[in-house]
């Protein structure tokens, strides 16, 4: 009797449970792609010194202008383009724009900024104010603007992660692995918006080589890049850049050397590797809130990688542990540095590379392939 009861309060309370989920899940989940070999850590991103701390809350990208001997620019939640002067390493509240959506820079040739407010889209920020450039296309809103670059002929490249989920619910779309991003372009010419490629896996980082013959767009949630010919007989035509990446690209940046660096978001740790091979368990704990968020604060660590014109890993650099900084989401190689943007700190970091690449040796010098 007892063992009867005991079986039918347990039965009700799955019952419950399964009604809950089906009714609130605010997710669709498709499998998610298995994360690729991680290759032994490093460390060597713990070497870090860090600029402007707590003066910059999350600043998720980051911007080096060579032309101005390596002033730093950045986007913070608190709504403010920041720089920082390269003589004496001040920083200052450049330009106010608003929001806490703010996320990639890049420099226009005019002069100006372009600024990617995952909220409202693509914008030119100037010393006469904030123009919004382009918010939907095709009839469709542009719900998360993400990244972008400018090519020579003024043509803006731009990333929407997804067609599903806001900035604030970034995480749900990574469960939900639906693959809805798109790579934008923006003509100033004509103020016309146009899709370049789309079911992307949350549309992320977007950069052009030195010849500007494709351009590079990533997906954070399927570890890989495409990019998309611009020019030649191939022109228009996609395909893999780099793909098995040992994390989630974010933000992808020329180096002065033609080299690509990327951060690799690690979304990985045994919990999230576990839930995320069934989508029935992505969709319990995309339905409680206090899940997800228990969910993210599993995640642990920081990781960058140089790529070859030609899409081969060169070289990572990592802090497996995440002790000295989290959740890189960009690279910048300057003069011999990199600076290193987060989502989960108040500083931006800077790391010489002649010293770490001293530090490894020559010989040991760190070259994961993956297979
Ligand atoms: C740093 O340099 C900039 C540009 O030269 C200057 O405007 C600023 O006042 C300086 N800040 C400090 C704290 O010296």
């Amino acid at each position: 009797m007892a063992l009867g009861l005991f079986a039918a309060a347990a039965l009700a309370a799955v019952a419950s449970l399964a009604a809950h989920v089906a009714l609130n899940c605010p997710i669709e989940p498709v499998p998610s792609t298995p994360p690729p070999p991680t290759p032994p850590p490093n460390n060597l991103l713990q070497r870090l010194e860090k600029l402007g701390e707590g003066v910059l809350d999350a600043p998720e990208d980051v911007y080096v202008d060579a032309a101005a001997g390596g002033a730093l620019y950045t986007a913070t939640r608190d709504g403010w383009l920041h720089r920082m002067h390269p003589g004496n390493g001040s920083w200052e509240r450049w330009r106010f724009v608003g929001g806490a959506g703010l996320l990639g820079i890049t420099p226009s040739a005019d002069g100006t900024m372009l600024v990617c407010d995952a909220d409202k889209g693509l914008l030119r920020v100037g010393e006469d104010g904030v123009t919004l450039l382009a918010s939907e296309v095709d009839g469709t809103p542009i719900r998360f603007a993400d990244a972008a670059i400018e090519a020579s002929d003024g043509t803006v490249y731009f990333s929407d992660a997804s067609a599903r989920f806001g900035f604030d619910r970034w995480f749900h779309d990574f469960f939900e692995s639906g693959a809805t991003g798109r790579l934008l372009r923006y003509d100033p010419r004509t103020g016309h918006t146009s899709v370049v490629l789309d079911h992307l896996g949350f549309a992320n980082g977007v950069a052009l080589p030195r010849d500007e013959a494709s351009v590079v767009v990533c997906e954070s949630s399927r570890f890989r890049c495409m990019k998309v010919w611009l020019k030649g007989e191939k022109a228009g035509q996609a395909e893999t850049f780099i793909d098995k990446l040992p994390g989630c690209p974010d933000n992808i940046r020329l180096g002065s050397d033609g080299y690509f660096w990327i951060a690799l978001i690690q979304m990985r740790s045994p919990w999230l590797d576990l839930i995320t091979r069934w989508t029935l368990a992505k969709r319990v704990v995309a339905t409680f809130p206090a899940l997800v968020e228990w969910s993210k604060s599993t995640m642990k660590g920081a990781m960058v990688a140089q790529v070859s014109e030609g899409g081969d890993i060169v070289r990572v650099l990592d802090d497996s542990q995440g002790k000295v900084i989290n959740f890189v989401t960009s690279v910048n190689e300057f003069n011999g540095d990199i600076f290193l943007g987060s989502l989960a700190t108040n500083f931006i970091g800077k790391l010489s590379l002649a010293q770490v690449t001293q530090e490894q040796g020559a010989a040991s010098e760190r070259r994961f392939i993956p297979e």
